[in-house]
């Protein structure tokens, strides 16, 4: 039987962290304030920012709500942006994606100030992770990485194999899964044999979308195995992009969906906000 990596937990334990650390920073009268703005009002995206405003109500972050028409113009959301990159009384903005088609989501991303970037996604930032230097990393990768340490699982010296390479995901899971010393391989769709390649991971992190298509068949005897993917099957349940109950008998640690690598994004997004502060002095 594998371990279950209880992300659940782990995400509380992050979260009471940054709670207390907020409390501290109260007390002296620092304040820490995020700035979510939404555009449009796809249904998953309400979802996501109504956990992100329940999140910063438990550790004591003001959050500042920005619900904009689906219509708004990418000059428009450029303005607000502006406003909230120049305002002292702002330590982080996040802007959720997707945007509607008419804004080009990599102009926006890239007019967030760089030190209110809670989401990793500014250039500079995923150019700092990449040479070591101090700057926010992307919640779900930097959640991962949380979940192996808080379990105990040892990345120095680790096979680790990411299947996919976005932006989000992929390309800085890989960037931090090397400073922890592992041996990395990113694997994608062009990928030739790719069981060949993930049958030599200790430490497996699959991120490519496509529901329960990892199995038995991919994964070594005793890996650890990430699962990244959400989605609802057939039946409305939720599975991940691993088969489960193919692949949990043959890991010594794998992460279930729901409550796995999903309530570590929220977690580690928190802990961008209060680390924020500092950063921004
Ligand atoms: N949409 C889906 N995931 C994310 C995320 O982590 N950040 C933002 N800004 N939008 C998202």
């Amino acid at each position: 039987m594998a371990k279950l990596i209880d992300g659940k937990a782990i995400s509380v334990q992050i979260k009471d962290e940054c709670r207390e650390k907020v409390a501290q920073m109260k007390a002296e009268g620092v304040e820490v304030t995020l700035a979510v703005i939404q555009v449009g009002n796809d249904p998953a995206s309400t979802v996501y920012v109504g956990n992100k405003k329940k999140a910063c109500e438990y550790i004591g972050i003001r959050s500042l709500a920005y619900e904009l028409p689906e219509d708004t113009t990418e000059e428009k959301l450029l303005e607000l942006i502006g406003e909230l990159n120049a305002r002292k009384d702002v330590n982080g903005i996040l802007v959720q994606l997707p945007l509607p088609k008419h804004i080009n989501e990599e102009k926006v991303l890239d007019a967030i100030h760089p030190s209110k970037d809670v989401d990793g996604f500014h250039p500079q930032n995923v150019g700092a992770l990449c040479i070591g230097k101090p700057g926010f990393v992307s919640c779900t990768p930097a959640g991962i990485i949380q979940l192996l340490k808080r379990s105990g699982i040892e990345i120095a010296g680790k096979e680790c194999v990411v299947i996919g390479r976005s932006n989000i995901v992929g390309k800085p899971m890989a960037l931090l899964l090397l400073r922890e010393n592992g041996t990395v391989t990113v694997t994608h769709s062009r990928t030739k044999d790719l069981k060949e390649v993930t049958r030599r991971a200790d430490i497996l992190v699959v991120a490519i979308g496509k529901p329960k298509m990892i199995t038995a068949d991919y994964v070594k005897e005793g890996a650890v195995v990430i699962d990244v993917g959400i989605h609802r099957n057939e039946n409305n349940k939720l599975c991940g992009d691993v088969d489960f109950e193919s692949v949990e008998p043959h890991c010594s640690a794998i992460t279930p969906v729901p409550g796995g690598v999903g309530p570590m994004t929220i977690a580690m997004l928190m802990n961008n906000c209060v680390e924020s502060v500092a950063l921004q002095k």
